[in-house]
């Protein structure tokens, strides 16, 4: 495990790119393996999790091609598809092994394409942390389809997939996740009959977007009229026809949002700064944060640019700003699921309480991310409860700084980083190497922000 230290440097001034999304990544590489003929994937991350995913359909069959990106963190990746029914075809000779390192998002997507497939049998496995995340909220849907599914003690990893003959469901999710919905969505592409998930509240969309883009025969419906009601939005039906085969699509991947996110928050808490983050992802069910940020008195202006491959892009010029505490609404968790433990760090800065619930969630992340958040702020001198699901912070005007341990989980060690900026005793984050799983530059893009004065 390596430890860092971050030590207050003056203002964060100038114009950062944070690396590829991550979601994304996934998505486009599962996509073009189960595709027909060959896809380009431009700006691919450049990061353990979603290495793991190319190892992944190259253990399946997919031919593999990576070439360094033309941005830093992006590679060029080209994939030669297996099509559908691919893996069933390729497999024999006892189970695949598939290790899917830290990769939640493949652990749970992976399992809905292998379900459906005429014959094989997969098991997917990763590290400690992924051995402690629940398979059970896919294992679940894909039986009632018809999958043939083991895992650990009903619910953990080993997840063991025999393939067979799926059929359509309608599933309405117990509680918002992009990943559950996506799994069903892509079994779905190998049912018989119609697949309808429903959602709970809006999830993060981008299955949706790439499969219509791919040529699928999918609607995404919002009942009533789409508008927030006591600040929560209305789920979304989404109902999937089975095609014959996937198209082939080249694909640009845009920034990611959660990566943006740290320097959205450091700007904003360290005096004096000014950054402007170029190129990132702005599709409306990622940015809860800045709704979030935005009440809390944050001096954010957003630059929509033109869409690439389905996704809104744009810059986002962030001021330093004081802050005033906020209360998140259920139905804005999912859309800032993976940024809620900075909203736990711009409350320590911000006047008064801030107060997220509706958020269980959390507590099965890389870490359990209600008590990793409240043990990191209190730990920097701030005051923070853990609630069942959620937590409240109470706004002291910033941090005293100390120590930070990620256990192993990215966004915890980033997170330190930033606070170590903001707080006069600095930070030192144990264990700052998780910061690789998502952004393996993180640190030297933090740094290259400051010393500005
Ligand atoms: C992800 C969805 C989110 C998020 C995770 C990535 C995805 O999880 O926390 O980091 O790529 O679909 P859920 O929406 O499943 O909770």
């Amino acid at each position: 495990m390596s430890a860092a230290r971050f030590d207050p440097g003056g203002s964060l001034v100038g114009t950062v790119r944070p690396p590829p999304d991550k979601s994304i990544s996934h998505r486009a590489a599962l996509l073009a393996a189960m595709a027909d003929g060959e896809s380009q994937l431009t700006g691919y991350l450049d990061a353990a999790d979603t290495r793991s995913t190319l190892d992944a359909v190259r253990a399946l069959g997919a031919d593999v091609g990576v070439d360094d990106g033309r941005a830093p963190g992006a590679l060029a990746v080209r994939v030669r598809g297996i099509g559908l029914s691919g893996p069933g075809q390729r497999a024999g000779g006892g189970p695949t092994a598939i290790d899917v390192g830290n990769a939640g998002t493949l652990l749970r997507l992976l399992p809905g394409w292998l379900a459906g497939q005429g014959a094989g049998e997969w098991t997917l496995d990763g590290d400690d942390s992924i051995r402690r995340r629940p398979v059970d909220r896919v294992a679940d849907p894909l039986r009632l389809m018809g999958a043939r599914v083991a895992c650990r003690d009903g619910r953990l990893p080993p997840l063991e997939v025999r393939g067979s003959a799926l059929s359509g469901i309608t599933y309405r999710l117990p509680v918002a996740s992009a990943q559950v919905k996506s799994c069903v969505l892509l079994a779905g592409l190998l049912a018989d009959g119609e697949t309808e998930v429903v959602e709970p509240a809006p999830s993060r969309d981008h299955t949706e977007r790439m499969l219509l883009a791919a040529g699928v025969d999918l609607r995404s419906e919002t009942p009533g009229p789409g508008l927030a009601v006591g600040g929560k939005l209305p789920g979304r039906t989404i109902t999937l026809r089975p095609p014959a085969g996937l198209a082939a699509a080249d694909f640009e991947i845009p920034g990611d949002f959660s990566s943006a996110a740290f320097f959205i928050v450091a700007a904003l808490l360290v005096p004096r700064s000014r950054v402007r983050i170029e190129g990132i992802g702005l599709n409306p069910t990622r940015v809860g944060l800045l709704g979030i940020l935005n009440r809390m008195g944050a001096a954010i202006e957003v630059e929509e640019g033109l869409p690439v491959g389905g996704e809104p892009r744009g810059t986002v010029d962030v001021r330093s700003s004081p802050l005033r505490g906020t209360r998140v609404a259920v139905g804005e968790t999912p859309l800032a699921i993976d940024e809620l433990p900075l909203v736990a760090l711009a409350g320590c800065f911000a006047e008064g309480e801030t107060v997220v619930t509706g958020a269980t969630e959390l507590r099965l992340k890389e870490s359990d991310r209600i008590a990793t958040v409240v043990e990191a702020v209190r730990a920097l001198g701030g005051e923070a409860e853990a609630l069942d699901d959620g937590f409240t912070v109470r706004g002291i005007g910033g941090l005293r700084g100390g120590r930070v341990l990620s256990h192993g989980d990215h966004r915890l060690a980033m997170l330190g980083a930033v606070a170590g900026l903001a707080s006069p005793e600095g930070v030192e984050v144990e264990g700052m190497e998780a910061a690789a799983v998502s952004y393996p530059a993180f640190e030297r893009d933090l740094r290259g922000l400051l010393g500005s004065g």
